[in-house]
């Protein structure tokens, strides 16, 4: 009874892909949402392992981070009793709907999507169809379950403005068949940028390591790295310091992590050298990951209960994915199997 109660929930869903390391820019822009939203929503968390591979990775490094990053969910205080967590690779309804969906989708729409571009420039010698349809399949992962918010960063926005566009061409070409999907999108924390480099993104996978925070990171690293981190030319915080680019990154990473505004963090450290804000953040983070880090060790370590989790999401995906993914291909005019 409480089964069924529970999947009347609106569908809450998003996914990371397990490439590099989790970093801090993941955990303010998405995951810390999927945690505070699971209340209200039935949440679907995936590691969209299918993603991953439209770049280069080494098989035993993939196969470690898939079960690393699906602990890091759980750790991050994600309820495996309350929500689905799975697998991409698991569900193979993923494959089947993006295919479908490559077809409602435009060259000139995936032309445009500007992480394709990014990805094109920093991988030249492979340029893969996969990277440039990665759009469509995404559009599936959300599309598949009838979703309704998808938490995510604001680099994902073009993407699902077009899942969105998709669901409607689909859906004004037949009828209805797809909830169309809306962004859930912070305000404080959407793009938290790279320590070294403050005007890109810090990302996950970045060969400086020193740009980002790995979720794993020890005290004595996590230290080091924000003692490091680029400000500008002026030593201390004023009302103005959340404008500039550097010191603004760490104040926006101190207000998320204490549950503040970035004007109340420049008020509170107004006239203090930056040293010393930097210290302080350095605590909060440390305070914040320290018992993070113990959840993920517990987690890491039975494998079993891990695994079982994973098996027991990727079963429940699919068999909502596939009363999507059969109403689909009704939809389009195929013929239903196994009638004889
Ligand atoms: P990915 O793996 O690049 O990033 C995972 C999530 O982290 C957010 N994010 C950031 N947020 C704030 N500041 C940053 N510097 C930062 N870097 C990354 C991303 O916006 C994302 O929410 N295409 C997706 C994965 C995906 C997906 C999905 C997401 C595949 N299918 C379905 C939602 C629903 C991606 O590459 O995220």
């Amino acid at each position: 009874m409480s089964e069924v109660k529970k999947d009347k929930k609106p569908i809450l869903l998003s996914g990371i892909q397990p490439s590099g390391h989790l970093a801090l820019g993941n955990y303010v822009g998405a995951m810390r949402n999927w945690v505070n939203l699971q209340q209200d929503y039935l949440g679907i968390f995936m590691v969209v392992d299918m993603h991953a591979i439209t770049v280069r990775q080494k098989p035993a490094h993939l196969r470690n981070r898939c079960l690393s990053f699906a602990a890091q969910y759980l750790a991050a205080g994600i309820d495996p009793s309350k929500n689905v967590i799975f697998m991409q690779s698991h569900v193979p309804q993923h494959a089947e709907l993006a295919w479908v969906l490559n077809c409602y989708t435009y060259m000139g729409e995936l032309n445009r999507m500007t992480q394709f571009k990014d990805k094109s420039k920093r991988h030249e010698d492979n340029i893969n169809a996969g990277l440039y349809a990665y759009p469509a399949l995404m559009a599936a992962d959300i599309l598949l379950y009838q979703t309704d918010l998808v938490p995510v960063g604001a680099d994902q926005k073009q993407h699902l403005e077009l899942t969105r566009d998709i669901a409607n061409r689909f859906n004004n070409t037949y009828s209805p068949t797809f909830k169309v999907p809306e962004p859930f999108i912070p305000k404080a924390g959407a793009r938290i940028m790279s320590l070294q480099e403050p005007d890109k993104k810090m990302s996950k996978s970045d060969a400086n390591e020193n740009n980002y925070i790995s979720l794993l990171d020890p005290p004595d690293v996590l230290r080091r790295k924000i003692k490091r981190a680029v400000t500008d030319s002026a030593r201390e915080i004023t009302p103005e310091s959340p404008n500039s680019s550097g010191i603004g990154n760490l104040i926006t990473i101190y207000s998320v992590l204490n549950d503040t505004s970035v004007d109340a963090v420049a008020q509170q450290f107004a006239g203090q050298q930056y040293s010393n804000f930097k210290g302080e953040l350095a605590d909060s983070l440390v305070a914040f990951l320290e018992p993070f880090q113990d959840r993920y060790n517990k987690v890491i370590g039975e494998k079993g209960y891990l695994t079982g989790i994973l098996d027991e999401g990727a079963n429940r995906a699919r068999y909502m994915a596939t009363k999507t993914l059969s109403k689909v291909y009704r939809k389009i005019g195929f013929v239903p199997a196994g009638r004889s």
